[in-house]
């Protein structure tokens, strides 16, 4: 069974309403979601936000159902020049930017686990670019032309990348220079990947995670944000994993 965890609602109900065969678990405040989508067994949840929250809807997911690997989806603001809002960044490492045990260990390393990145299973994130980018090819049909103007959104590209967790809403230069000064490889940042890698890692079940760029960490951040993810981001999600689980 493939695991699909959101930290928006709104993504999770796109997929829900493409799964057939649906039954509902609820644990821990959550929704776990079984049934067939585009002709793969899945459960779908929704994590809520932040490490904590990720990290334990992971931990249930993992533990209750018989995953064969987990998927990440989302949205994320981007840290870097070249990664522009409708872009898509394929995760390749994950890093907590808010883990500081230092001088006890390195600034950045999980204490006890001897890693500051957590690697994503390279086949799967290669099979998530090339579903990104049958989407991609095909984006002015799938999402409004409207939209897209407003959010400024012209040939979105694919990015395979480190990705930047912490329980931080980014949007101020102090945090992104901080972030990217010390973890110069990171992309993109958000609330839950690293943690979900982590949890992964921890249970040896193969991790693989997309995000789309919704802002650019900074002033407009607020505005773009909640704009993209109303109006944009669950379509993206939709059509990666209909191409993910079909091509
Ligand atoms: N998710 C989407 N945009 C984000 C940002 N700017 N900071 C943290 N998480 C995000």
């Amino acid at each position: 069974m493939v695991g699909i965890m959101s930290a928006m609602q709104e993504e999770i109900q796109a997929l829900l309403n493409h799964t057939e065969n649906t039954k509902t678990y609820t644990k821990g405040k959550r929704n776990y979601y079984t049934g067939t989508l585009f002709d793969k067994e899945v459960v779908l949840v929704f994590s809520r936000w932040g490490k904590v929250a990720s990290a334990t809807t992971a931990t249930q997911l993992i533990n209750d159902f018989n995953l064969n690997e987990l998927i990440f989806t989302g949205v994320a603001g981007s840290v870097n020049s070249d990664v522009n809002i409708g872009d898509i960044v394929i995760g390749k490492n994950l890093v907590q930017h808010d883990m500081d045990t230092f001088p006890l260990y390195e600034t950045f390393e999980i204490p006890l686990l001897q890693k500051t990145f957590f690697e994503t299973h390279p086949f799967k994130r290669e099979q998530l670019s090339k579903a990104s980018q049958e989407f991609i090819n095909n984006y002015k049909q799938l999402i409004s032309e409207k939209e897209a103007i407003k959010l400024n959104i012209h040939n979105p590209s694919i990015f395979i990348g480190d990705i930047a967790s912490g329980d931080q809403f980014v949007s101020k230069p102090d945090q992104v220079n901080f972030i990217t000064s010390n973890l110069n490889s990171v992309l993109c940042v958000e609330m839950e990947g690293a943690a979900v890698a982590q949890v992964c890692y921890e249970y040896d079940v193969p991790f693989s995670i997309f995000r789309i760029i919704s802002d650019k960490a900074n002033d407009n951040a607020l505005v773009d944000f909640p704009r993209f993810v109303s109006k944009i981001a669950s379509n993206y999600s939709l059509q990666v994993f209909k191409n993910y689980f079909l091509l």
